[in-house]
């Protein structure tokens, strides 16, 4: 019978960006799906999503100046763009804002409070900010820790000497959204009854069972529930980006209620397009097969143990509530520390994907964190001298080097042919190969309990060992006799089918690499798990390079292109990924200006084409509380419609023949209002103003600036 597994990652948050430490998450299911993809008899979907609501998003939006949709649209393409440049390959990739998560978020809703009877709703006092008129999360109230009294410390915990408390213990709290003083104000919230009877006998049953959870982690969950489980608040008031909470207006459902309902959704989605194609069931057959309360299918969820809490106990407890299956298991992994310290903007460690693709081969990466990964929450580290050697050594100088000291000879010697099976080797030999398939069972079984540096350790000894059968038969001295060219011709056959075997191995972890060697070795569609003891039949390719090594100046020129030059106000808060406690996302009042943006080429500065502009016309637009439209002459009598998000601070009638700079080669983007062709430059800071720019006197429409 074919198994079916459904796999998800945890969402990122649509307002940054994702960098090394997101992407141990992403590499670690990447490669386990790719393990189970392999097998036969298996059939395995990836999703995940953008997760797009809550307060820090719909503020990071607000200072940007665009709309929340605006915002989580261009993260969702740099998201996607970074996950396929590090080859993570998910089924369907999707966002939190969608139609199918509202449904789903609303209908889960109505079954735990009609059905579950596990609604209750309670008025609580909380800060509010009465400048900006709404609640504020605890991250969000700035004031002096009441305990060591240092100056400008969050509401839930002090940086420096580390004591957590409650924002009403704060001395001198102020908003650190208006730098208003904050007030109490109360409000009704709605409550999941996490700590009903049922609820918590269903919590204990499912933590303590074997296979949902790590040892560690539901030892993790023992302590939590001998310290009581309260009942999760899941609203929040307005204005507040997400889902209305039906029959509550005003009341929208807090980001982590419908977040993994996300995972559901993404599901959806995907279960939408595959059953378009003729043949395949209908969506909903497909979505009750793998989610509905007793489905035979298997769901995991890959994620950080920062967010263990969400995902052993409410995420349970949501599904099994609302007639829904549970997990199969939830499979936690521990933070990065890049060489043994905490990532760090100062020092350059806070490495975006992007950046380090623009530096690196992604492939170096997926095989370090493969052999460092091991299944538990230990935190992993990327030493980066280490990271150098072992890519050097082990890939390029012991896996890599098995084809190229082979393939030239058959491709030369041989018109490109492995020896013939009947011929293949002295009997003697047999050996080498019975010692590679060998071990399939372990390298298989390490892939699926996560423990990939096992897997690692394994594939590693076995390159020594089709090494050391090369250096004994030394191909390059068989080669100078010609009465030895069979034995040639045997030794090097041996030796590429040693690769082929070892390429599959590591296809889960180096999928690229693998298909290139797929295309050398003339095996496409042929190098599966069920495919390793089929010895190649056919003609092989010429050989083509397959990696090279790292420089350690490459590195180098990574860490220094990651240095943040005004570090102390940047410096990331942690790893915790948590909504409230995301402080980067939007800068306090009164801190530093934005740290220098990374190095960029001539060549990519090149590419945006500045211009001076004359604006023709400005004007209000209805129903837009932030945006002029612009028209804009940029010489030739050609114009351009812009919107632009300065109407803060210019009324439209003085803005009407004045020259300033536009971005003229921006992609046009369609927003509520009408297409925008462009861009106008402004200058901001965190004090208020903005400020757009404008040419000397004598600069021309159309002139470009460089
Ligand atoms: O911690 C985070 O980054 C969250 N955005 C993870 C959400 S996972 C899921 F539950 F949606
Ligand atoms: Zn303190």
């Amino acid at each position: 019978m074919t198994r079916k597994i459904l796999v998800t990652s945890a969402l990122p948050y649509a307002n940054g960006s994702i960098h090394l430490g997101h992407l141990v998450e992403y590499i670690q299911t990447d490669i386990w799906v790719r393990f189970h993809k392999m097998q036969a008899d298996t059939q395995c979907f990836y999703v995940c999503a953008d997760d797009t609501h809550g307060t820090p998003i719909m503020l990071r939006a607000e200072k940007e100046g665009i709309s929340p949709e605006q915002l989580i649209d261009r993260v969702w393409n740099e998201h996607t763009s970074d996950f396929s440049g590090f080859h993570i390959e998910f089924d369907n990739y999707y966002s939190t804002n969608s139609d199918e998560n509202k449904t789903l978020a609303q209908s889960i809703y109505r079954k735990l409070r009609d059905e579950a009877k596990l609604i209750d709703t309670k008025i609580i006092e909380q800060f509010y900010d009465p400048e900006k008129e709404m609640f504020l999360p605890d991250r969000f109230i700035k004031g002096e820790c009441p305990k060591c009294h240092a100056q400008d410390q969050y509401g839930d915990s002090c940086e420096v000497c580390g004591a957590t408390y409650s924002p009403t213990d704060l001395i001198n709290p102020v908003s650190a959204v208006s730098g208003a003083k904050p007030v109490r104000k109360e409000s009704e919230h709605y409550f999941f009854k996490l700590g009903d009877d049922k609820c918590k006998a269903f919590l204990t049953k499912w933590t303590q069972t074997p296979g949902h959870l790590q040892a560690e982690a539901s030892n993790k969950m023992q302590e939590w529930f001998e310290s009581g489980l309260n009942n999760w608040d899941i609203s929040r008031d307005a204005p507040y980006f997400g889902f209305e909470i039906p029959d509550a207006p005003g009341k929208y459902f807090y980001v982590w209620l419908d977040a993994p309902i996300g995972y559901m959704a993404s599901f959806m989605n995907l279960a939408q397009k595959l059953s378009a194609v003729s043949g395949q069931p209908s969506a909903e057959t497909m979505f009750d097969e793998f989610w509905k309360e007793g489905s035979s299918t298997e769901l995991y969820h890959f994620i950080g143990k920062d967010i263990l809490y969400f995902h052993a106990l409410f995420w349970p407890a949501t599904l099994k509530f609302s007639g829904h299956r549970t997990p199969t298991s939830v499979f936690a992994h521990g933070f990065l520390t890049v060489n043994g310290q905490k990532m760090s903007k100062s020092r350059g460690t806070f490495i975006t994907a992007e950046s380090y693709l623009q530096h690196l081969n992604p492939e170096y990466l997926r095989y370090y964190y493969a052999a460092k990964l091991n299944g538990s929450m230990e935190d992993i580290d990327l030493s980066l001298e280490d990271f150098t050697a072992r890519v050097n050594s082990d890939l390029v100088g012991k896996y890599v080097n098995i084809a190229s000291r082979a393939a030239g000879f058959i491709h030369k010697r041989f018109e490109g042919r492995l020896i013939a099976q009947e011929e293949r080797r002295q009997p003697e030999e047999e050996e080498l190969e019975i010692i590679l398939l060998g071990s399939e069972e372990m390298i298989a079984r390490a892939y699926t309990e996560r423990d990939f540096s096992r897997a690692i350790r394994e594939i590693m000894r076995l390159t020594d060992l089709v090494n050391q059968f090369v250096d004994q038969n030394k191909p390059w001295e068989l080669a100078k006799k010609p009465e030895q060219e069979k034995r040639l011709h045997q030794v090097c056959s041996e030796s590429l089918n040693a690769f082929r075997i070892l390429t599959i191995y590591l296809k889960p972890v180096l999928p690229q690499l693998a298909a290139k060697v797929e295309q050398f070795l003339n095996l496409e569609g042929k190098m599966g798990w069920q495919d390793l003891k089929t010895y190649p039949a056919d003609a092989i390719n010429a050989y083509e390079h397959l990696m090279t090594r790292i420089d350690p100046k490459q590195v180098e020129a990574m860490i220094e292109a990651n240095k943040a030059t005004l570090a102390p106000a940047a410096e990331p808060h942690s790893q915790a990924r948590h909504a409230e406690k995301q402080v980067n996302e939007v800068q306090p009042a009164g801190t530093s200006i934005a740290p220098i943006a990374e190095t960029i080429s001539i060549d990519d500065f090149s590419k945006i084409d500045l211009r001076i502009a004359r604006i023709v016309n400005a004007e209000h637009v209805e129903g837009a509380d932030k945006l002029l439209q612009l028209t804009l002459d940029i010489g030739e009598g050609k114009t351009r419609n812009v919107f632009a998000g300065i109407k803060s601070a210019y009324a439209p009638e003085k803005l009407i023949g004045r020259m300033t700079v536009m971005v003229a080669n921006l992609a046009p983007r369609k927003m509520k209002f009408g297409l925008s062709e462009g861009m106008v430059l402004a200058a901001s800071g965190d004090t208020p103003g903005l400020f757009i720019l404008s040419p000397d006197e004598g600069a021309e429409p159309g002139m470009r600036v460089k």
